[in-house]
């Protein structure tokens, strides 16, 4: 029986999602839906639609229809409802719409061409990318990845409640390590952690996001080390290599008992302050109670004028726009970190008086180039454990 104090954080608007038709009904409704209109989703959408049924994006039960969809762009919330700072929409072209009526029920399917779910279409319509790119994004710029991904999407969107027919809507990716959120929550309550703490990364854990994270573990029961394994940029370092270098870090230098490895099936977005939130409420969703947010969350560097899209610290800004107790999950914040070499070790610019000649710093760009050439950023960098497995994965993509 749970006690009060083995409950775990509300998921966000209270309940969580279950998108799934109940097993029973599982044939009937593939017969159904074999009927239906037939739109094929792309890996972003189709992973949205796993997180929709599965809960992650508690409380959303579908694509944004057009109130909620205004709302969050405008406003980041949903239409008479919680905090919510990403649309998650589902847009075709012109030509799909044509034959696709309000009210009516559509067969979504995956890039083989199977159907997983459908959805009832409560609302067909058009936007302003433009204008979303902007509030969003904080830029109409399309060299900015989200902003090229709204750009070459569908100009209209459909809105409506989903059901998925399978249990996934792939085989999903790394199973050893994919857990849905009643899952993830049933392992904090056995392990009887009160506090947990969420770390997302889309980049193999180097010494910076350690500190981070043992950082705030020093503060609370447990550590979720939740990378994303979704869709990526293609210079990002392949979410298979990413698990290895996590699996052999964790290993050897983080506590059994007080970390879970498990992957996040979505989508990057590359969208900063707005995604940072999007990922703390996932990440409640999932059960954690608090959310790291260090330098350049989910930010995607630089224009081709050398401008970075965001400020370093513009994702941990957004959060003083939002009510923290409405919202649920406590973000803490991290200022950069680096090893320093006056300090002898980790550091962050709050904690240490030296001046940047004795700070390691390496760029992402710089980091690549040596790894394509088989070279190893030193240790105060990366621990050479992970930086062997970022090599060995290079050596076999070429
Ligand atoms: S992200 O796109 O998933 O945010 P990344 O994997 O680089 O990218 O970062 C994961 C988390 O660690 C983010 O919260 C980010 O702000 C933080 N982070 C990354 N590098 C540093 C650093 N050197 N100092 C402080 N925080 C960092």
């Amino acid at each position: 029986m749970l006690t009060r104090d083995s409950i775990t954080i509300e998921p966000h608007g209270g309940e969580l999602v279950d998108r799934r038709v109940p097993a029973g009904e599982r044939e009937e409704r593939r017969r159904q839906a074999a009927e239906y209109p037939k739109v094929v989703l792309g890996p972003r959408t189709l992973s949205d639609l796993e997180m929709i049924s599965t809960g992650v994006f508690s409380p959303l039960t579908g694509f944004m229809v057009r109130e909620d969809y205004e709302s969050v762009v405008e406003e980041m919330r949903l239409k008479n409802g919680p905090i919510w700072s990403l649309p998650i929409t589902l847009s075709v072209s012109e030509e799909e719409a044509a034959d696709i009526r309000e009210g009516q029920e559509v067969a979504l399917a995956n890039g083989a061409g199977e159907i997983v779910a459908t959805m009832l279409v409560e609302d067909r319509y058009t936007y302003d990318k433009e204008n979303e790119a902007q509030k969003v994004f904080r830029t109409t710029n399309d060299e900015h990845p989200g902003v090229a991904t709204l750009y070459r999407q569908g100009d209209v969107l459909l809105g409506g409640e989903v059901t998925l027919l399978e249990d996934g809507t792939t085989s999903r990716p790394f199973p050893r390590y994919y857990y849905e959120p009643r899952e993830l929550r049933a392992i904090f309550r056995q392990k009887g952690w009160k506090r947990i703490v969420g770390f997302q990364t889309r980049n193999p854990v180097h010494r910076a996001h350690e500190y981070i994270q043992k950082s705030a573990l020093e503060t609370v029961d447990g550590l979720l080390l939740n990378p994303l394994v979704g869709e990526t940029r293609s210079e990002d370092i392949p979410a298979d290599v990413r698990m290895r270098s996590y699996e052999v870090l964790l290993n050897r230098y983080y506590p059994k008992d007080r970390t879970v490895l498990a992957v996040f099936p979505a989508a990057m977005r590359y969208g900063g302050p707005r995604e940072a939130v999007f990922h703390a409420i996932c990440r409640k969703n999932y059960g954690c109670t608090h959310f790291i947010v260090g330098r350049d969350h989910a930010g995607p560097g630089k224009d081709s004028s050398g401008r970075p899209f965001y400020g370093d610290y513009d994702a941990q800004h957004i959060f003083d726009e939002i009510d923290l107790n409405e919202l649920g999950i406590t973000p803490l914040f991290f200022e950069h970190a680096f090893f320093c070499l006056n300090c002898g070790g980790m550091a962050t610019t709050k904690t240490c008086p030296h001046d940047k000649d004795s700070h390691v710093f390496f760029s992402g760009t710089r980091v690549r180039e040596m790894l394509r050439k088989g070279e190893y950023p030193p240790p105060e960098f990366s621990r050479p454990e992970v930086i062997e497995v970022l090599i060995e994965g290079m050596k076999n993509s070429s």
